[in-house]
């Protein structure tokens, strides 16, 4: 059988948001984010081209560590400024029925328990089709500004993040049985109290001894996406997400990331499948080879190298104006994107160490992903032989220019993938959850997060509580 190809739209709430200086192209529109018509239009365009869903990304600080001042990023328009992501949601749902919303926000910013009624909030109004993306942060320059002196250690965040995620889990699953709204006119009875749990949960970081304050949404926990690559990020995606996103500069650094990320999820006591993998990658497609080359020529005359080091910068945590563009890029360390480092201090495809001045030169353009460049036949040959050889099941796919680069998909790939039979016609039925497993919308029976499910044991969950108030 045909192995099926998945996509998800990367998006930002800013301007050019991976691709720095692409703001000046004649036909990008990314200065239209504050427009809610620019978000409506983009996602009744990716519904059309039946992406699984549009994944916006989110930063709570600046790109100051290039230079050691945010003036670059500023100048560079490089995520800054940047709007909030989730406020988007409910307008892009109100004008589709499938797409799915995968919204970025970080674990050290808002306490958990609020965080938990916005999401239910929109589980709701999208009928089931929220997904949140795990984010633990990698700038310091947002931790100094919720009034810490610099971010927690790398792994540190990541146990952070377990118990915020336990004090969802609790909240979402836990609190509400599915029938405690009864809305019964004769009694007059709304809810039935008996059926509301407080959660009690007491822990290293957080204190929630209360109910979810949302009755239980279509999904209750939202699909969970997450992105980390190193050691102890894997370990929380394995343990957490069903979509799992990864950048790799080749194939060969891929497949063993995707290898990883199975075994993880094996480790974890779940199926090696049991969550999506997506890969970054940037597709510049047109009518033939030939007209993509210059259209990726001429993107490459409006990218900014600078704005290139200035993401890069911040993402590894190490400030790269102070390397030489023709320095390779060595042995860099720092507390930021293990991942990426990791990636880049093997050599490229090609077998030469990467310069200062690859990585500027590739992170203009859509990030840390392969750049796949042709007309739709030649750039679904080479995802089929990604999805092949890599094991990945899909792309997150970073714009050149915005809506361009996804019509442009739309209009030359997937109908070309779709004739191979290895993108989906149509969407499935049901909840956001439901269309990319089909399983039901509810977490299923492996996921951590069901363990605080509400069920034959209601008497943990009484007892956790009394242990609190006691
Ligand atoms: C495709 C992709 C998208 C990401 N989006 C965000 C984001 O929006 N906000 C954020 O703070 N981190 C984002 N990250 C960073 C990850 O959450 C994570 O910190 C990173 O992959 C490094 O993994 P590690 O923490 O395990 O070292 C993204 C990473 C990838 C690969």
């Amino acid at each position: 059988m045909t192995r099926q190809v998945r996509f998800n739209a990367f998006d930002m709430n800013c301007v050019a948001h991976q691709s720095p200086g692409l703001w000046r192209h004649p036909a990008d529109q990314s200065q239209r984010y504050t427009e809610i018509e620019y978000w409506t239009g983009l996602a009744k365009l990716l519904e059309r081209g039946v992406f699984d869903g549009l994944f916006i990304a989110d930063v709570l600080g600046t790109y100051d560590v290039y230079g050691g001042t945010d003036e670059a990023a500023l100048r560079e328009g490089a995520q800054i400024p940047v709007a909030d992501p989730l406020l988007l949601v409910s307008a892009m749902a109100a004008v589709t029925q499938h797409l799915g919303f995968g919204i970025t926000t970080g674990t050290g910013f808002e306490h958990p328990y609020p965080f938990a009624r916005r999401l239910s909030t929109l589980d709701h109004l999208t009928k089931g089709r929220i997904g949140w993306n795990v984010v633990t942060g990698y700038l310091p320059s947002a931790a100094r500004n919720f009034g810490a002196a610099d971010q927690l250690d790398h792994d540190d965040r990541y146990d952070h993040a377990d118990e915020y995620l336990e004090v969802l889990y609790k909240l979402w699953e836990g609190s509400w049985e599915d029938d405690a709204v009864v809305r019964d006119r004769e009694r007059g009875v709304y809810v039935d109290a008996d059926k509301v749990h407080h959660v009690g949960h007491r822990g290293k970081h957080f204190s929630v001894p209360g109910i979810h304050l949302s009755e239980p949404s279509p999904q209750r926990t939202p699909v969970i996406y997450q992105a980390g690559a190193s050691p102890r990020g894997v370990r929380f995606a394995s343990e957490h997400a069903e979509a799992i996103f990864v950048a790799a500069p080749s194939k060969r650094v891929l497949k063993e990331t995707v290898r990883r990320i199975r075994s993880g999820l094996v480790a974890a006591g779940r199926a090696p499948y049991s969550a999506r993998i997506y890969a970054l990658a940037t597709i510049i497609t047109d009518r033939s080879d030939a007209a993509a080359a210059a259209k990726h020529e001429e993107f490459k005359r409006y990218a900014s190298l600078e704005g290139g080091l200035v993401f890069t910068s911040g993402w590894m945590g190490i400030d790269l104006s102070r390397y030489d563009l023709d320095e390779p890029i060595g042995n860099v360390e720092s507390n930021a994107i293990r991942s990426a480092v990791a990636a880049f201090q093997e050599s490229g495809d090609d077998g030469r160490e990467w310069l200062v001045r690859d990585i500027a030169e590739w992170a203009s353009i859509g990030g840390l992903g392969p750049r796949f460049v042709g007309s739709g036949n030649t750039v679904a040959d080479h995802i089929q032989n990604w999805v092949t050889e890599t094991d990945v099941d899909g792309f997150n796919l970073a714009y050149a220019i915005t809506p361009g680069s996804f019509e442009d998909v739309i209009t030359h790939v997937v109908p070309v993938l779709q004739e191979r039979g290895a993108y989906p016609a149509t969407y499935s039925q049901g909840s956001l959850r439901e269309k990319l497993f089909g399983n039901g919308a509810r977490l299923p029976d492996d996921h951590r997060g069901a363990r605080y499910r509400l069920g034959g044991d209601l008497s943990t969950i009484t007892a956790r509580y009394r242990a609190y108030a006691s």
